[in-house]
């Protein structure tokens, strides 16, 4: 399979919200990438429902939506009606991890499990065969703009490894400090799907940022 690519909307510049609309839109991106985040289980409050509601209408790309919030299961049927096409839930944050799995694609929605930096990929042992994706996080969730922890690159082998030994069609996803420079590394690793905030609304050209991504292709040396 060839690897999706998965802008985060975190990095867009809010207030051009049509003009970002457009560059996903006409991008290779395959997922828009949408953090929600409650101020509770990261240091830091995004967007929330609403946006993605008013979003649905103007994309016409899966609504991939990473829950940084507590108790998310009080509102999979709230990300469901409002266009979430893939919701992930944090380990860290869930209980009843299968319970909430369950609920996820009892609502017709494909479900995905969070790794926290510090948390191992053996945990995931008897939920891997009921989750469509795991994202691994490459930095501490909460924010955009980091920097990439190279032990993501161990836990892609332990993850690749336990999909192996468990037949599991889950796909692995990772998210937090991904460019240029490391894409093509992370996929030889084993991830399927890469998000990339900074790496494509911080780039001189997005709709690029996003074709370089895709195909692994350098980008050209700044103009003198
Ligand atoms: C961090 C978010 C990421 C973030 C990635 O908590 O989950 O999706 O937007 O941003 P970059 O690609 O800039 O590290
Ligand atoms: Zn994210």
């Amino acid at each position: 399979m060839k690897h999706l690519i998965a802008p985060s909307l975190l990095a867009a510049d809010f207030a051009k919200m049509e003009s970002q609309i457009e560059i996903i839109n006409k991008s290779e991106a395959d997922w828009l990438h949408l953090d929600i985040m409650d101020g509770v289980f990261v240091p830091n409050i995004s967007f929330g429902i609403p946006v993605i509601k008013s979003l649905r209408p103007h994309i016409d790309k899966p609504f991939d939506v990473h829950l940084m919030i507590v108790e998310p299961d009080k509102f999979i049927k709230d990300f469901k009606e409002a266009g979430a096409d893939l919701l992930n839930v944090h380990y860290e944050a869930c209980t009843h991890l299968h319970r909430t799995i369950d609920a996820i694609k009892k609502e017709g929605m494909q479900a995905g499990v969070t790794l926290n930096p510090h948390t191992p990929v053996f945990l995931l042992e008897e939920i891997i065969n009921e989750v469509d994706l795991v994202l691994l996080m490459s930095v501490n969730p909460g924010f955009g703009g980091q920097k990439f922890i190279d032990n993501t690159y161990k836990k892609l082998a332990d993850l690749k490894n336990l999909i192996e030994r468990k037949s599991s069609r889950a796909l692995i996803q990772v998210d937090g400090g991904v460019t240029i420079a490391n894409a093509q590394q992370l996929i030889n690793a084993g991830a399927d799907v890469l998000v990339a905030g900074s790496a494509v609304f911080n780039a001189p050209n997005p709709i690029d940022a996003v074709h370089e991504l895709k195909h692994f292709l350098p980008s050209p040396p700044p103009s003198k």
